[in-house]
Parts: structure tokens; C-alpha cells; sequence
């Protein structure tokens, strides 16, 4: 049996209501905290929350829990918070935006963003007078300033780096050096352009970033807009400027991946593994420790075994945590990752 420190147990999950197991907790000891609470009013998990009568009182009970969270990360951790709506007489609660609120007015926390999670195959149901949901929120929210934010770890990501290997060819940028000669800058200025260009063809090799954008005094129209701001600053006084493109899945506020289906699965409501794996690159070093006071199916502690980060769950009942156990126990360390961080 593992052990975070003292009589913590890590990469276990532990059946029972979270708001009691995570008191045991000590203080600012987790790395991250990411989870799918149950959504109000819309399933009945054998007990625990979700079911309480009126919206108010679900949003209490979850700022409960979330304070607790909130005293266990660490000062540079990260929270992720995913929840989804509810109609009542046909118009939407706004569940996610009540929460994010009263997150946000415990003044324990920041939110660095609201990612939406792009559902690629949302349940086929056709509604005369709506439209079919397909997009839930993933709130990220922060302790402090220093928050932990890998975003090279998050582009070195194996799929990001082969989808900008194929579109790499060897004449990628080359145009510019050609341009930079036919330009109105001065020698020392075509001398310096040519160094930060070659710099930006090895960053696109390297698979760091995916494209960049150069323009060049003379050449390229200033920012559209006129105003001084740091491209035309830098166009102005040193003659060029670059703009890297880092690609979709690292700037845009979007993930979109499908519905996950598990082999042999008896949870209704669980969320895919790879969303999870790219909060885990994005948020955490190797071998920290995660919570999910949620364990659901465990999918958050399979995306934590695959990637070699430590977990810590809770679930209320005893048949999930049974299947998640399981389900981990069946799960395989990505090889790349057993000698990270050695
Ligand atoms: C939306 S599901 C989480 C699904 C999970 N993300 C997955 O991928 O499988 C919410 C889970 O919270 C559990 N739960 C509800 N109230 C709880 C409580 N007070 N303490 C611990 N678990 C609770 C339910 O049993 C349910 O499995």
C-alpha cells in the first residue's frame, strides 16, 4: 500500500462520502483537484448529492466541499471543476455559471478560464423546440499567481507532436529570408530578422510550436487597428516581428473529444480519459498527487496511472468504487512516462 505522507493513502479509492474522507486530509498537500460532481437533479447515485430540492442547496453543498479542496491544494495547484445543466419548466438553470459564481465569491480562488468540453457524439435525441446539447464546462480555477501551467509538456503531447510533424516540410519559412533581403531594413536589422527566423523554422521542427506568422517593416501592413502596441512597436523599432502559432488544442478554450465508452461499464456518467490526460500535461509535474472526490468509474485515476501522477479518490458507492479498483488495476503505465521525471 501507498502512502503520501504520515497515514495519507495515495493511488487508492477510498468508498465513502467526500466530505467527511477529505477532512483527513492535511492542508495544501494535492497538486490538483479535477472532478464531475453529479449534476443536479438528474441522477440518483445510490445516495451522496444531486438530488437536493432546490438548486440553492446543491450549490451550498458543492462550495462545501469546494473550500475543502480549495484548503488541501497546494499554494501552486490548480482546480478543475466539470458540471453540466439542468432544465426546469423548460428553461436552462445555468447550474455551471451558479457555481463558477459562488466559487469565485468565496474569494479563495481565481478562474483562469471555462474550457468547453465539445461533445463529438452528444446522445442522438431530437427535441421539437431545442436544440440537442452537446458542450459542458471544465472551470479552471487557482490558489495564487504561481500556479503550475506546463505548456510544454502539453505541446510535447504525442498526437500534438505528430500532427505538426506532418504539416513541418523543409521549406517551411523560407519565403522570409527572401523577404528580409528585398526589405528597407538596415544591415544590422536583416542581420538580427534572419537569427529569429532561423530560431522560429527549428522551433516548427522541433514540433514546439506549429506555425508562425513573420512581418517584415515595409513589406507587411502594421496590425490592423494602428495602435502601438507590441507588434507595432516592435515592427517600428527593430523591423520585424514573429508570431508563433502554437495550434488549437494549446490556445483555444476547446477540447473536443467524444463521449467515452468503457468495455463492461456500469456508471452512467462518465467522462473520457484522454480530456483528463490533457489537464494531467498541462497542470501537474510528474509523480504529483491528484484528487477526485467524485471517483465515479475511476477514470481520473486511470488518466493518472497511464500518465504517472499519484491519485486520491472518493466515491459514495461501493459498486463504482469496486469497478474503478478494477479498472485501474487493468490499466497500463504509458511506457514514455515510467522514466519521466527519473
Ligand atoms: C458524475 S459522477 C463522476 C463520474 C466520473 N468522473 C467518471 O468518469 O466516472 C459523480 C459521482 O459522485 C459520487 N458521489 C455523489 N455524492 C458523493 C459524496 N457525497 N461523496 C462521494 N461521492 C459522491 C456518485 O456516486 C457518482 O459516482
Amino acid at each position: 500500500m501507498s502512502y503520501l505522507y504520515g497515514n495519507i493513502p495515495i493511488d487508492q479509492i477510498l468508498c465513502g462520502d467526500n466530505q467527511e474522507l477529505i477532512r483527513q486530509l492535511p492542508d495544501s498537500c494535492i497538486q490538483l483537484v479535477i472532478t464531475s460532481p453529479p449534476y443536479f437533479q438528474q441522477r440518483d447515485y445510490g445516495g451522496g448529492m444531486g438530488n437536493e430540492s432546490h438548486v440553492d442547496e446543491y450549490i451550498d453543498k458543492l462550495i462545501c466541499l469546494f473550500r475543502e479542496c480549495v484548503r488541501v491544494l497546494k499554494d501552486d495547484g490548480n482546480l478543475v471543476f466539470n458540471i453540466g445543466d439542468k432544465y426546469q419548466d423548460s428553461s436552462l438553470l445555468l447550474v455551471p455559471y451558479r457555481f463558477a459564481l459562488a466559487a469565485t465569491n468565496t474569494e479563495l480562488v481565481r478562474l483562469v478560464n471555462e474550457i468547453t468540453w465539445v461533445k463529438k457524439n452528444p446522445t442522438p435525441r431530437q427535441f421539437k423546440r431545442r436544440l440537442v446539447s452537446s458542450t459542458e464546462p471544465f472551470f479552471h480555477f487557482v490558489k495564487s499567481d504561481n500556479y503550475f501551467y506546463d505548456t510544454k509538456a502539453f505541446l510535447a503531447e504525442p498526437s500534438t507532436i505528430q500532427k505538426s510533424q506532418k504539416k513541418t516540410n523543409t521549406k517551411v519559412g523560407q519565403r522570409y529570408f527572401e523577404l528580409i533581403e528585398e526589405s528597407e531594413l538596415s544591415e544590422a536589422e536583416k542581420a538580427s530578422a534572419r537569427l529569429e527566423l532561423a530560431e522560429a523554422i527549428q522551433e516548427v521542427k522541433r514540433g514546439e510550436t506549429q506555425s508562425f506568422r513573420m512581418k517584415i517593416r515595409g513589406i507587411h501592413a502594421a496590425p490592423f487597428g494602428g495602435q502601438m502596441g507590441g507588434r507595432t512597436l516592435q515592427l517600428k523599432n527593430k523591423g520585424f516581428t514573429i508570431i508563433r502559432i502554437y495550434g488549437n488544442r494549446l490556445k483555444r478554450d476547446v477540447i473536443e473529444t467524444p463521449v467515452a465508452a468503457e468495455k463492461g461499464n456500469i456508471h452512467p456518467a462518465i467522462y473520457p480519459v484522454d480530456l483528463i490526460e490533457e489537464f494531467l500535461h498541462l497542470l501537474t509535474p510528474h509523480g504529483s498527487v491528484v484528487l477526485d472526490p467524485f471517483m465515479g468509474s475511476g477514470s481520473t485515476a486511470v488518466a493518472c496511472k497511464k500518465l504517472g501522477r499519484h491519485y486520491v479518490g472518493y466515491d459514495i458507492n461501493a459498486e463504482y468504487c469496486e469497478f474503478a479498483k478494477n479498472r485501474v488495476d487493468g490499466t497500463e503505465i504509458k511506457m514514455r512516462n515510467m522514466f519521466e521525471g527519473i
